[in-house]
């Protein structure tokens, strides 16, 4: 039977007003979810949100033998002494992070049999990186009917790795991989993204022995066995500066709470330029949106540089400006599928594949959108504040994927939103 697609209906023209609070950030908690299949015993991660993709990778290790219980936003994991190798295609393809399983199940059991994911809106994105470094650390690989074997039946052992781009995934994999394995890995050009310096600080608690995370070169030394550990999950700040979006481009003014300012660094930078007032205490941000966005450039980059995940957002916030931006994005062959769906409101947007021309225009108008992606969906309902009339973002089931409490949490900043 075909399920009816979610939609968020939100009415335009409301500023938003007040405090919010954010959460873990998914794309920490799913990977430290995969790290503590690296220890048997009962972990806790505290600060996870209730999201689906954290119920989708709650089920990925479930089928591996490891059980969570939620109380609140605390994650209890029971990882056995023995998981069970193997991650089935349903679950790969709800959710593409399931393939970091590789690494640490190769790691815990010598062997794993995880289906292969496909590509997706962004493209095709392969993971080469992944298992050309797991190679390196001598595994092997065997693609049979659409499921990657892989073995190292006398464990990994440490290496030199020099990624050719400094991919989230395949660092994390690699450390998973090299946190037990023999001898000391170093990772070169490593992805510096701050899920990923809380991923090392959560296996350093667990025993590991990594340092460097955060930086360029990652050094891994090896150890024998791995405890579980109690770990809170770094803020989310895509969550973070989606609400500070919110409060822009309604004109209004929002306070994000529980947040890291300073991994928001370039995109504050970028949003001041834009016009808005920006302010930041240690954990709080706060944006008081101008009447008139101004028009700015910019490039998607691996962190430090204007995450990609924000690029549908700030797009959606500059198709209001006065004047002009060229957004470049270096991270994704595909990511503009929301660009029609910002156009049929009534936006000025073209792109010729890796860049997108916003031509500002003075209004938005309300309609049927398409939320194809869980940013291009939250962006849409940005959008959405803005429009004259009602905008109806369908597919929003793409934003429980991601971000806990979106509805709720602008209603009570005081858009007119609601599910349907
Ligand atoms: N790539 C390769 N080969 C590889 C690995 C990556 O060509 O072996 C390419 C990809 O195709 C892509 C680029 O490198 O074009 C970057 O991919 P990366 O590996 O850095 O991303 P990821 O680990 O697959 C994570 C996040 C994404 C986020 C990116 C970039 C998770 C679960 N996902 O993906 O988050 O966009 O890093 O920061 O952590 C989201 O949350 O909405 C989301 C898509």
């Amino acid at each position: 039977m075909m399920t009816r697609p979610e939609m968020i209906r939100v009415a335009g023209g409301t500023r938003l007003y007040g405090e919010v609070p954010v959460l873990g950030a998914k794309n920490a908690a799913l990977k430290h979810m995969v790290a503590a299949m690296l220890a048997p015993g009962d972990h806790v991660l505290e600060n996870v949100p209730s999201i689906a993709d954290v119920a989708t990778m709650g089920e990925v290790r479930a089928y591996a033998g490891a059980t969570c219980r939620r109380d609140g936003t605390r994650l209890h994991i029971a990882v056995p002494e023995h998981p069970r190798p193997e991650a089935p295609l349903e679950l790969v393809r709800k959710m593409r992070a399931s393939i970091l399983i590789l690494g640490a199940l190769l790691s815990r059991c010598g062997e794993a049999r995880v289906a292969l994911p496909g590509g997706d809106d962004f493209g095709s994105r392969p993971i080469d990186m992944h298992l050309d470094g797991l190679r390196d650390m001598g595994a092997s690989f065997e693609l049979k009917h659409g499921v990657l074997r892989a073995y190292a039946p006398d464990g990994l052992h440490g290496t030199e790795i020099y990624l050719e781009f400094p991919s989230v995934g395949a660092t994390e994999n690699l450390l998973l991989a090299a946190a037990m394995a023999t001898g000391t890995t170093v990772i070169s050009n490593a992805a510096r993204e701050p899920e990923l310096t809380d991923l090392a600080m959560y296996l350093n608690k667990m025993g590991a022995k990594i340092e460097g995370a955060g930086t360029s070169t990652i050094t891994v030394h090896g150890v024998g066995s791995l405890a579980s550990a109690t770990h809170r999950v770094v803020p989310d700040r895509l969550e973070a500066g989606t609400y500070a979006l919110a409060g822009a481009i309604s004109g209004g003014e929002v306070r994000v709470l529980d947040c890291v300012p300073d991994h928001l660094r370039m995109e504050l930078r970028k949003m001041e330029v834009a016009g808005c007032e920006v302010t930041f205490g240690a954990d709080w941000i706060h944006v008081v949106g101008p009447d008139r966005p101004a028009p700015v450039d910019f490039a998607t980059l691996p962190y430090p540089g204007f995450h990609t995940d924000m690029h549908p957002q700030m797009v959606a916030f500059l198709a209001l400006a006065d004047g002009t931006s060229i957004i470049t994005e270096n991270v994704y062959a595909a990511r503009f599928r929301y660009v029609g769906e910002l156009n049929r409101m009534g936006a000025d947007i073209s792109t010729d594949g890796q860049h997108v021309v916003v031509r500002g225009t003075d209004r938005l108008s309300g309609c049927e959108v398409d939320g194809c992606d869980i940013r291009a969906a939250a962006a849409l309902v940005l959008a959405g504040l803005v429009a004259e009339g009602e905008t109806c973002v369908v597919h929003a089931e793409h934003i429980d994927r991601g971000d806990a409490g979106y509805v709720e949490k602008m209603s009570a900043l005081g858009a007119r939103i609601n599910r349907s």
